[in-house]
């Protein structure tokens, strides 16, 4: 096979709308991006052109100085408004170079992530392997646009602290798959993880706690090492900047009112004083659901939105999500002072309690032109006028979330959930939940049947979710992500048909090229073949799904 040849079958994935490989019917040829190849940026692809310098100048060696589109040899970046925002044109001609055209800023970018597939592995690494293995591509033409406008990644830095490169090091690998929203999932019972100036002991004592559960919650192990870790309010703003650079929107999860003890731990005063001494609570050193969720008093109601007013100078997204789920209702139950809450405003007992807090957020998020995002137990008691809801339940929620008039983003545990198992072999890592092969998640179908047009309109998109309860750091979130995110991008992005009609041997085949990418990025993934042997963590305790709800 020839080098051409070689690049010529490049697989891309996602798979983009249309690619032209055959022109005319002339031989194709063979277009080079060499040290005389120039850079031309048109006004809106400044940030394309910064990274397509910081990364193919890298890989290549490749100097990319600035030029006139209409010289040849040049690497041209413009934008086209009659093509969608995110969408693009790539024409690669031997005779000029390469164009890529998109409708918007990200359609550049995402054209330009095409073209770093099209170069082969060699562009995945961050210096040059030799002057034999230069940047070239045959002469094609494509065509692209993605289905869905939310395409996500949700981490959980709150059960595992990711230190900041490695969340640098995501978002690079959300990119690479045309995804454009991570989900940072930074506060929760067993770590808050922002930094809050007003607060400081909520990163002072919330952020570290004395030991962890080593695998499920009913593992007998225990890690004895001190777990934890924030991010400042600078490393928060670097990862904003470098999210949007590459068209990626950082969306905040704060977890209110349940998923709360770290927050209790270190204010005593946002919990239920009238039940539990919540002075003698510490960060929760296990997995599952604490009982220990905020007081519904005004003291947690100002202490939050001071909390969040600092989010909001940090995140310019325009959902913030509040989390909502998971709260048990037992502290308040016993509480007489959420009792009496509930009898002076006249709540449908604690359910209409959970509700009031998330109206309460949903109005404040509202009046400062934001939108709320939650979890779909949002919806008991009665959803909130122009939030959002996350289903991850299945897609009940997301159902009557949409046939309601509210905008979903899908994610379904069954489907989606990155933490569970990815085979049934007995030598996976931790086996948690169901068992979600790779051709599984390709199979996933974000929009479910019930919903008339209209009605999926409300589907903004879709998330993986990675909880990292049984991934204590970034081989193990590698070995869970990957390759499922790239199944997962490909039914984001791409116009798949239905899960049935799906040709997920072609899928496996692009696979092969996609591997060499991630070799190339040195990412940790599982191998079709099942892990390597340091991948496996032999003896500690996971759960595989049996029949109970998986939830770890
Ligand atoms: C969730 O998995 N508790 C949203």
């Amino acid at each position: 096979m020839t080098d051409l040849e070689t690049v010529h079958r490049t697989g891309l994935v996602p798979a983009p709308l249309s690619r032209d490989l055959d022109g005319d019917g002339t031989p194709r040829r063979t277009v080079r991006l060499g040290a005389q190849t120039a850079l031309a940026a048109a006004p809106g692809t400044e940030d394309t052109a910064r990274w397509l310098r910081a990364t193919l100048g890298a890989a290549f060696g490749l100097p990319l100085p600035p030029g006139s589109a209409d010289a040849p040899d040049t690497l041209a970046l413009a934008l086209d408004p009659a093509l969608p925002a995110e969408g693009y044109r790539l024409d690669a001609d031997a005779r000029w170079g390469v164009r890529l055209t998109g409708g918007g800023p990200a359609g550049v970018f995402w054209a330009a992530q095409t073209l770093r597939q099209l170069l082969g592995p060699d562009a995945f690494r961050r210096a040059p392997l030799g002057p034999d293995r230069a940047a070239r591509l045959p002469e094609q033409t494509i065509e692209d646009a993605p289905r869905f406008g939310w395409r996500g990644l949700m981490l959980d830095v709150a059960r595992h602290f990711l230190p900041k490169d490695g969340v640098l090091r995501y978002l690079d690998l959300l990119a690479a798959h045309k995804l454009n929203v991570l989900h940072l999932h930074l506060t929760d019972d067993q770590g808050w993880r922002i930094e809050i100036r007003r607060y400081p002991e909520l990163t002072a004592t919330g952020a570290w706690r004395r030991r962890s559960r080593l695998g499920h919650r009913h593992s007998p192990l225990w890690d004895p090492r001190p777990h934890g870790g924030y991010y400042t309010q600078d490393d928060l703003r670097e990862i904003v900047a470098y999210a949007a650079e590459r068209q990626i929107t950082v969306v905040p999860e704060i977890d209110i009112p349940g998923h709360s003890q770290a927050a209790i731990a270190a204010y005593p005063e946002l919990g239920n004083t009238d039940v539990v001494d919540t002075a003698s609570l510490e960060v929760w050193d296990t997995w599952g659901v604490s009982p220990h969720v905020l007081a519904p008093t005004d003291t947690t109601l100002r202490f939050y939105e001071t909390v969040l007013t600092e989010v909001l100078a940090l995140f310019p997204s325009r959902f913030v999500h509040l989390g909502g789920d998971e709260c048990p209702k037992e502290q308040w139950r016993a509480s007489p002072t959420a009792q009496g809450r509930i009898a002076a405003l006249g709540l449908d007992g604690e359910d209409g309690l959970q509700s009031w807090f998330l109206r309460h957020f949903d109005r404040w998020l509202a009046d400062r032109g934001r939108r709320l995002i939650g979890w779909d137990e949002i919806l008991e008691g009665g959803l909130a006028e122009g939030a959002a809801v996350s289903s991850w339940r299945g897609y009940a929620g997301g159902i009557a979330a949409a046939k309601a008039g509210h905008d979903v983003v899908m994610c379904p545990e069954q489907h989606v959930y990155l933490d569970h198992r990815q085979h049934a072999a007995p030598d996976e890592p931790v086996p948690i939940g169901y068992v979600r092969t790779l051709e599984d998640v390709y199979r996933f179908e974000p929009v479910p049947p019930e919903l008339t047009d209209d009605q999926a309109a409300h589907v903004l998109g879709t998330q993986a979710n990675a909880w990292t309860e049984a991934m204590d750091g970034q081989q193990r979130l590698d070995y869970q992500v990957f390759p499922r995110l790239a199944a997962f991008a490909e039914v984001a992005w791409s116009h798949l048909p239905a899960p049935a009609a799906r040709d997920y041997q072609d899928f496996t085949s692009r696979m092969a090229d996609h591997y060499a990418r991630l070799d190339a990025l040195g990412v940790g993934y599982r191998p079709p073949g099942g892990p390597l042997p340091w991948q496996k963590r032999p003896g500690i305790l996971g759960r595989p799904f049996d029949g109970a709800p998986p939830n770890v």
